[in-house]
C-alpha cells in the first residue's frame, strides 16, 4: 500500500508518548468540552487536537490515560439509548478496545474514582498545561485522594509535568498520512480561492452589488462540497481598505471594481488545517500601483521560499522576506531614504514595520497556528540580549529552530499601507498578503497550496474566464 494512504498509527503514537514520559510516568489527555453558543445551541463540536492525534476518536466526553508501561486506558461516554436517540451513536467502553486499540476502557462516570488508582505508584503525572480549563484542579483532587491513603501504602507522584512538551515535538514532524491529509486540505482550499476570485469578477461584470459575504459563501460551498468539516479559522474576506485590518473577518463590506480583495481562508479536513491567502483585483485587472506592490510581496515570498529547506532556521524565510520588502519600500518611496537611511538601517531600526508588522510564517498542522517550539531545542541555553529599536523593550534572542523534513509551515509576507503623511497617495489603503503552505524537504520545500495561482498574469487570466 502507498504509505501516504495508510491509516494513522495511533497505537504507535501512544507508544512513542509512553516512552517519552518514562516507565513510571502517567499522561492524562482529555478531549475538548462541548461549548454552548447561546441558550440551547452549541458550537459545532471539535475534538481536542492532542486527544485526536492519539486516538482518532471524535466523540466528546472522553479522556485518554497513558502509562509509562505503554498501556492506554480510555474513559468515554457510556452507551445510553435515550441520549443516542437525541445526540447520535456512542461507541461506549465495551467496544472501544476493539475499535480503537486501547488496552482498557471505562465509562467517563468512573473517571474520578479510577484516577487515584491509576496515579498510585507513578513518579510524574503529565497533562497539557493551560489548555483545559479546570484540569489542574481536577488533577490536584485526584492526587489529594492518593495522598489521603499514604498510611495505607499508596505512593503519590511527586512531579507534575507539561505534556505539551513531548506531544508538541511529536506533532511538529508530520508523518506520511498527515502530509497526505494536508495536501488534500490545501487542494480543496485552493479550489475555493479560485471559485471566490472568479465569482468576484463575474458578479462585477454583471453589474451586481458584490459584498464580502458573497465571496465567503463561495469558500464555504467549496470546502463542504469536498468533505471538509469546517473552516480551519474564521475566514478573512476583506474588500479595499479592510485588507489593512489584519484580523478582519468576512463581513458585508462592498467589493468594488478598481480595489483589491484579500482572502485568507483555509478548510480543515479530518483534523488538519490549511491556510491560504490570495489578494486579487476585484474585477480581475490590477492597476499600476496595485501591481507594483503585489509584485514586491510576491518577490519577497519567492525569496523566503528559496531559503526554506531542512537545515535552515525557522527565522531564515522571515529575514529573506524582510530584506526584499524593505528594499522595495525604499525603491517605491513608501519609506523616504532621506529619513530612514539605507536598507541596512531600515532593517536595523525596523522602519519597515510601519507596512509589514507580522512574522512571515508559523507552524501549520492540526491547529492553524500549530504547536511546536520556535527555538532550537539543542541550543536553548544560548541567548543574546538586545533592545528592541521600536518599543525599547529588552529582547532575548535565542537560536531559531533548525528545520527538518516533514515540518509544515506557512510562508506569508504582506504589505499594508494605511494613509499617513509622506506615504505616496497611490498606495493608500492597499493591503496585500500572499500565503502558501510548505512541507519542508531535504532539498527545499513542497508548496502544497499552489493549486491557486499566485502570479499577476495567471490571476488575471483566471478571472477573465
Ligand atoms: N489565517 C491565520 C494566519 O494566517 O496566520
Ligand atoms: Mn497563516
Ligand atoms: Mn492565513
Amino acid at each position: 500500500m502507498n504509505p501516504s494512504n495508510s491509516a494513522p498509527d495511533y497505537a504507535q503514537r501512544r507508544a512513542q508518548l509512553a516512552a517519552a514520559i518514562g516507565p513510571k510516568g502517567i499522561a492524562i489527555v482529555p478531549t475538548a468540552p462541548e461549548q454552548q453558543r447561546n441558550r440551547d445551541a452549541d458550537f459545532l463540536y471539535r475534538s481536542d487536537s492532542y486527544f485526536y492525534y492519539l486516538t482518532g476518536f471524535t466523540e466528546p466526553q472522553a479522556t485518554l490515560v497513558i502509562t509509562g508501561d505503554g498501556k492506554a486506558t480510555l474513559f468515554c461516554a457510556p452507551k445510553d439509548l435515550e441520549r443516542e436517540i437525541w445526540d447520535g451513536f456512542r461507541l461506549g467502553p465495551e467496544a472501544a478496545p476493539g475499535q480503537l486499540g486501547v488496552d482498557a476502557a471505562f465509562s467517563m462516570t468512573v473517571l474520578d474514582t479510577q484516577m487515584p488508582a491509576l496515579l498510585d505508584g507513578c513518579d510524574a503525572v503529565w497533562y497539557p498545561f493551560a489548555t483545559h480549563k479546570g484540569l489542574e484542579t481536577r488533577v490536584d483532587g485526584w492526587l489529594g485522594s492518593v495522598r489521603a491513603r499514604v498510611r495505607f501504602g499508596t505512593l503519590c507522584p511527586e512531579q507534575q509535568r507539561d505534556l505539551c512538551g513531548p506531544l508538541d515535538e511529536m506533532r511538529l514532524i508530520k508523518d506520511a498520512h498527515e502530509q497526505a491529509t494536508m495536501r488534500r486540505a490545501a487542494q480543496i482550499s485552493a479550489g475555493a480561492h479560485i471559485r471566490a476570485m472568479q465569482m468576484s469578477a463575474r458578479m462585477l461584470r454583471e453589474g451586481q452589488d458584490v459584498r464580502e459575504y458573497h465571496l465567503d459563501a463561495e469558500l464555504l460551498h467549496e470546502f463542504r462540497r469536498h468533505g471538509s468539516q469546517y473552516p480551519a479559522y474564521g475566514s478573512i474576506v476583506a474588500g479595499g481598505a479592510n485588507a489593512c485590518v489584519l484580523h478582519y473577518r468576512a463581513d458585508a463590506g462592498p467589493i468594488r471594481p478598481g480595489e483589491l480583495v484579500l482572502i485568507d481562508a483555509g478548510c480543515e479536513l479530518d483534523g488538519y488545517a490549511s491556510d491560504i491567502t490570495r489578494t486579487f483585483p476585484a474585477n480581475g485587472k490590477f492597476t499600476g500601483p496595485q501591481r507594483a506592490l503585489y509584485e514586491l510581496v510576491l518577490a519577497s515570498q519567492e525569496a523566503a521560499i528559496a531559503v526554506t529547506r531542512a537545515g535552515a532556521r525557522f527565522v531564515d524565510p522571515h529575514e529573506a522576506t524582510v530584506k526584499v520588502l524593505a528594499q522595495g519600500m525604499l525603491d517605491l518611496g513608501l519609506l523616504d531614504k532621506n529619513k530612514v537611511g539605507t536598507l541596512a538601517d531600515v532593517i536595523e531600526s525596523r522602519a519597515y514595520f510601519q507596512f509589514y508588522m507580522h512574522r512571515t510564517g508559523h507552524w501549520l498542522g492540526m491547529d492553524v497556528h500549530d504547536c511546536g517550539g520556535y527555538n532550537e531545542p539543542s541550543e536553548l541555553g544560548q541567548f543574546s540580549e538586545r533592545k528592541d529599536p521600536l518599543s525599547g523593550a529588552l529582547i532575548k534572542d535565542r537560536p531559531s529552530r533548525i528545520l527538518k523534513a516533514g515540518m509544515v509551515l506557512t510562508i506569508e509576507p504582506g504589505i499594508y499601507v494605511r494613509p499617513s503623511p509622506g506615504v505616496p497617495e497611490q498606495f493608500h489603503n492597499i493591503g496585500i498578503r500572499i500565503e502558501d503552505d510548505a512541507i519542508v524537504t531535504d532539498t527545499g520545500c513542497e508548496l502544497i497550496s499552489r493549486g491557486v495561482p499566485v502570479g499577476v498574469d495567471e490571476i488575471e487570466a483566471l478571472m477573465r474566464g
